[in-house]
């Protein structure tokens, strides 16, 4: 199983290429199943997550094609072509779904395309139990018969989706993306109430109004979309990462250097910005993307300058502070002066990372949904650690980086399902991480 070993201290100095955003790719994939014509789309991540989609809409008959590497050599997006002339099975088996919860993103195609799903329960992961109730319960309000049977979803629409009103009594990304995706097709007009804001959601909205749907106030948490026949294929470019920019933004900072995030889109990072602003670290833009700058340390050329400043954050659905952030920005308190207070909102167990970055040095109390980081700058020294899931995974990377001495973090197959050729890029920028292939 492989790991990653990092040697902290060295400040990062130097250009990230962003990736395409996994969160937009997943739902734009599995809207490749709403028509049976084909749905290019461009800038996707090398990631595990996408391997896993493409296998799953290949056992529901989609044909996929990628066009390799970018043409002139180096590292661009995938170029991937997918035609679903004929949906040819409408389970999404357990083996799949267990292993990617995105992969629930299939029912709602598959019931608007051929009127039955049978979908895994994703069951929960490292950070909740993730329930499905949402995505269940706005269903039905379209017309669909639900029923869960030995784990699955059972879910049927012999005479298609039917118009009506959908209020999510909470923000759900991922019961917003299906809703959506299946009213495109409904007979008659679909509103979501209470609908997620987050950048993908828009991205798959917008990607679907290119193929033919009718969908209204975009970015918006009031969607209306007025169904139609049939959905036409599209040529379409995945939004830049904001979570993957966001995650580099914090190792320029915690190391003290200055990077520029190729590709970023600052007006996606509004909330981060202004985070990480009052922590004493400057995200500007520029002509390629968002420049990166830690606060002068204390005692450089500027005595009166202050590190790395403790800031208090509550995560939040968009355009709040994203909770797929929490983890970096606790590594990040973990070496700021003074006393941060972080509080977890969205998901019930999301301090995995914890107990990890605490065998590194740093000086955490958890209360409930809110943690106390006590930075005592620079205070972190490297160890062995386990990664539980992405974002904690990435956050032990991030306290490698500033932490004195070697780190070793192992699991990381959960960094290479969100984060593309990390590595490469941080030692770019002059980290010394490598990965120990065993
Ligand atoms: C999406 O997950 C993202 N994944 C997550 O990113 C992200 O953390 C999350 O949205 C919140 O922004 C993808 O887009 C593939 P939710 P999703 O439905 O859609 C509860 C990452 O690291 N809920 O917005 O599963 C749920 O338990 C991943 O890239 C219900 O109770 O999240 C959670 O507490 C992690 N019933 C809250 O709502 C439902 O039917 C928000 O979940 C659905 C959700």
């Amino acid at each position: 199983m492989d790991r990653i070993r990092i040697r902290g201290g060295h400040p990062l100095r130097g250009k990230i290429a962003i990736s395409g955003a996994k969160n937009a790719a997943l739902p734009l994939m599995a809207a490749s199943l709403l028509t049976e014509e084909t749905l290019v789309l461009r800038n996707l991540p090398h990631l595990a997550d996408i391997a896993t989609m493409t296998h799953l809409l290949a056992q529901h008959g989609t044909e996929l094609s990628m066009a390799g590497e970018h043409p002139g050599g180096g590292h661009m997006g995938h170029v991937l072509a997918l035609r679903t002339g004929k949906i040819t099975a409408t389970e999404a088996p357990y083996d799949i779904v267990r292993k990617m919860r995105a992969s629930v993103l299939v029912l709602g195609p598959l019931l608007a395309r051929c009127g039955r799903a049978r979908v895994s329960l994703p069951g929960g992961c490292a950070i909740g139990t993730r329930p499905v109730d949402m995505h269940i319960g706005g269903l039905e309000t379209l017309g669909a018969e639900i029923e869960l049977d030995d784990g699955y979803i059972v879910a049927r629409a012999p005479q298609g989706l039917l118009g009506g009103v959908v209020v999510f009594p909470q923000v759900s990304v991922g019961a917003t993306e299906n809703l959506l995706m299946a009213a495109t097709l409904a007979r008659g007009e679909v509103i979501l109430e209470n609908a997620a804001r987050e950048p993908e959601v828009g991205d798959l909205a917008n990607c679907l109004n290119r193929m033919g749907a009718r969908i209204e106030g975009i970015g918006s948490d009031n969607l209306r979309i007025l169904g139609v026949d049939r959905l036409s294929g599209t040529d379409y470019a995945v939004l830049p990462d904001r979570i993957e920019a966001a995650t580099y933004a914090m190792a320029a900072a915690i190391t003290g250097g200055e990077v520029e995030l190729l590709g970023a889109r600052p007006e996606l990072m509004e909330a981060v910005t202004a985070a990480l602003g009052r922590a004493n670290v400057r995200l500007q833009p520029t002509d390629c993307g968002v420049l990166v700058s830690a606060g002068k340390a204390r005692g450089e050329d500027d005595p009166g300058g202050a590190g790395l400043l403790a800031i208090d954050v509550t995560t939040a659905p968009y355009p709040g502070f994203p909770t797929d952030l929490q983890a970096q920005l606790m590594a990040l308190m973990a070496t700021a002066d003074g006393a941060a207070m972080i509080t977890e909102t969205i998901f019930e167990n999301r301090f995995q990372h914890v107990p990890e970055l605490m065998r590194m040095g740093a000086d955490i109390t958890v209360k409930g949904a809110t943690a106390i980081v006590r930075g005592r700058g620079g205070s972190l020294h490297g160890a062995p650690v386990m990664a539980t899931d992405l974002r904690a995974s990435v956050s032990l990377v991030l306290a490698g980086l500033a932490a004195a001495g070697e780190t070793v973090i192992n699991r990381v197959y959960h960094l290479d399902r969100g984060y593309e050729r990390l590595e490469e890029k941080l030692s770019g920028c002059g980290a010394d991480i490598v990965r120990l292939v065993d």
